[in-house]
């Protein structure tokens, strides 16, 4: 083992066999913010734990998809409906899409990997603005593609810089709206003016993991665009506004035809009967979809003036985190903040050693937070 706990392939026989570009990746391994909260509760010795780090629902899912997950529990010895077609036939019709346009995936995650397993070969290149979420990166290393970083303005991404970026190996444009760490969104007449330039054999994704807490009317929704492109693919995820992180249910929107390639390759029975079930019950209660943006909305306006209280600048936020300034180095902060049980996101991984990604949580843990923020 070597001391993050990995372990160490460095003379282990079995390296010969495995694909070269393995030697680059690292597993996933949990440094505090990454662990679930009961993990975090035991290592800090506090049960108080407020936990900021991963952009969570902090009131957890719809109690009707609670209720509904509870009642699959006695059919766990039989197998689900391997493509989730009721699921999929919901998502379908409240979006105005074929259910042959919608593919379940066992989180967000499995999504990009699929995409990346199904269009790329190796030296292929894919252009992903940065900061940005890193599973891009990490499934496309996978493949042994090449990722070419293009730089943001001002956290946001910048439609300029990608079709600069453009050569004829490029393969996939990752965009991520809104964007993960910064919150930003790209707008109506930026992904106009990207679709009208980037050659249509490139695929471009787009992530909207955090769309449903938008509330800026200028933002760009990637189903406005479906029919102008066929080399589209919308990430979903109910692991957001859904409060359903856990149950790992993600969905892809598409025409049918990159669907039907995607489907070629995913596992069968990917997404589980609870998480079928609980997604289904939850995508159905829409009081409950609406009341998670009110809060949100509500409680992202109160982070930001207990950030102002702490004498912190951010980036105004269209998603449930904000991404704040430190103006020091935020390692420092995180730490003492860990020490009041409150735990938020460094973003020295995103490459911005000053800031804190803080997810938006209930009214009473921002109080905790602006407590613990004076004494920082
Ligand atoms: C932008 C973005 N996409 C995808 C995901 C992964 O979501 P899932 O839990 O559905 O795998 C996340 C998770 O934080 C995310 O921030």
């Amino acid at each position: 083992m070597d001391n993050k706990g990995a372990y160490s392939l460095k003379e282990a026989a079995v390296l010969q066999l495995a694909r070269p570009v393995l030697t680059q990746l690292q597993p996933f391994e949990p440094a505090l913010p990454d662990l679930p909260i009961e993990k975090i509760q035991q290592q800090l010795g506090q049960n108080r734990v407020v936990k900021l780090s991963f952009n969570e629902n902090p009131y957890g899912p719809s109690p009707k998809a609670v209720e509904a997950m509870q009642r699959e529990l006695a059919c766990l010895h039989l197998y689900q409906d391997s493509k989730g077609d009721d699921l999929r036939s919901a998502i379908g019709a409240d979006l105005g899409l074929e259910p042959d346009q919608v593919i379940l995936t066992n989180g967000a995650d499995e999504l990009i990997l699929l995409v990346a397993l199904a269009f790329l070969e190796p030296d292929d290149e894919v252009l992903i603005p940065i900061p940005t979420f890193g599973q891009y990166q990490t499934s496309s290393l996978i493949m042994g593609a090449k990722i070419i970083p293009v730089p943001q303005t001002d956290f946001r991404i910048d439609i300029e810089n990608i079709l600069e970026a453009v050569t004829s190996r490029t393969k996939i444009v990752f965009i991520c709206n809104p964007n993960n760490p910064t919150g930003t969104i790209i707008t109506k007449d930026e992904l106009d003016s990207l679709l009208h330039r980037l050659p249509e054999d490139i695929l471009l994704v787009i992530d909207e993991a955090y769309i449903d807490y938008v509330t800026e009317p200028s933002c760009a929704f990637g189903l406005d665009y479906l029919r102008q492109r066929e080399n589209l693919l919308l990430v979903r995820t109910f692991s957001k506004i859904h409060g359903l992180a856990a149950a790992r249910v993600g969905f892809g929107i598409s025409n049918a035809p990159l669907i039907s390639l995607l489907e070629r390759i995913r596992p069968p029975f990917n997404v589980s009967r609870i998480g079928q079930a609980g997604a289904l019950a939850s995508w159905q209660d829409k009081a409950y979809f609406r009341k998670m943006q009110e809060l949100n909305a509500a409680n992202r306006e109160y982070l930001y003036t207990i950030l102002e209280a702490a004498g912190m600048s951010y980036i105004p936020s269209q998603t449930n985190f904000v991404l704040a300034d430190t103006k020091q180095d935020a390692g420092g902060m995180c730490s003492k903040l860990a020490e009041f049980g409150i735990i938020v996101r460094n973003a020295a991984g995103f490459g911005l050693p000053q800031h804190l990604r803080i997810t938006v949580g209930r009214k009473e843990d921002l109080d905790r937070l602006g407590e613990a923020l004076q004494d920082c």
